[in-house]
C-alpha cells in the first residue's frame, strides 16, 4: 500500500485540497492508498484550509472542514513513498531539508498531469478563480497519479 503526502507552502489551500481529491477518488476506485498533507512553513499549523479553498472545494463536493494544518517533518521522509510538491520552489525547499538516507521520491504533483503545465499556482493572494483553476489541476494530476500507483502496484 503506497503512501503519498502532499505538499504546498501553507498546508491551507492546495496541498489539503490535493489530500481530499486524492483520497476521494482511491475510495472510489477501490484502492487504499493513503495521503495526507504538509506545508513547508509553520505559521497556519493547527488551522482548518484557507476558507476560500473550503468553499471552493465543497462545490465539488469535497469537504475539507476536518483537515488541520501541519508541517512537513523529518519522519515524513521515510514514512511516505512519494512526497509530490505544488512548485518548483516548494520542491527545492522540501530537497533541502530531504535526509540523505530518505526512502521517499520527490516529485511535482503536476509530473502525473497530463497538461503541459508544471507548478500549481499559489492562489493565496490572488482572485477567486485561482482556486477554481488550482482545483481542476489537481484534480487532472490526482486522476494521472491514481493510474501510475496502480500500474505500479501490478
Ligand atoms: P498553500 O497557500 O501553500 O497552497 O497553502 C498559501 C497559504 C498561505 C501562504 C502562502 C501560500 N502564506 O503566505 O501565508
Amino acid at each position: 500500500m503506497k503512501k503519498i503526502l502532499f505538499v504546498c507552502l501553507g498546508n491551507i489551500c492546495r496541498s489539503p485540497a490535493a489530500q481530499a481529491i486524492f483520497s476521494q477518488k482511491t475510495r472510489e476506485a477501490g484502492y487504499n492508498f493513503t495521503a495526507d498533507s504538509a506545508g513547508t512553513g509553520e505559521w497556519h499549523v493547527g488551522r482548518p484550509p484557507d476558507k476560500r479553498m473550503q468553499q471552493a472545494a465543497r462545490l465539488r463536493g469535497f469537504d475539507l472542514s476536518q483537515l488541520r494544518a501541519r508541517q512537513i517533518d523529518h519522519a515524513d521522509f521515510y514514512e511516505f513513498d512519494y512526497i509530490l510538491a505544488m512548485d518548483l520552489t516548494n520542491q527545492a525547499d522540501i530537497l533541502s531539508i530531504a535526509p540523505a538516507n530518505r526512502h521517499c521520491d520527490i516529485r511535482l504533483l503536476l509530473d502525473f498531469g497530463s497538461g503541459t503545465e508544471r507548478e500549481v499556482p499559489d492562489p493565496y493572494y490572488g482572485s477567486g478563480d485561482g482556486f477554481a483553476h488550482v482545483l481542476d489541476l489537481l484534480d487532472d494530476a490526482c486522476e494521472g497519479l491514481l493510474l501510475h500507483l496502480e500500474n505500479e502496484d501490478h
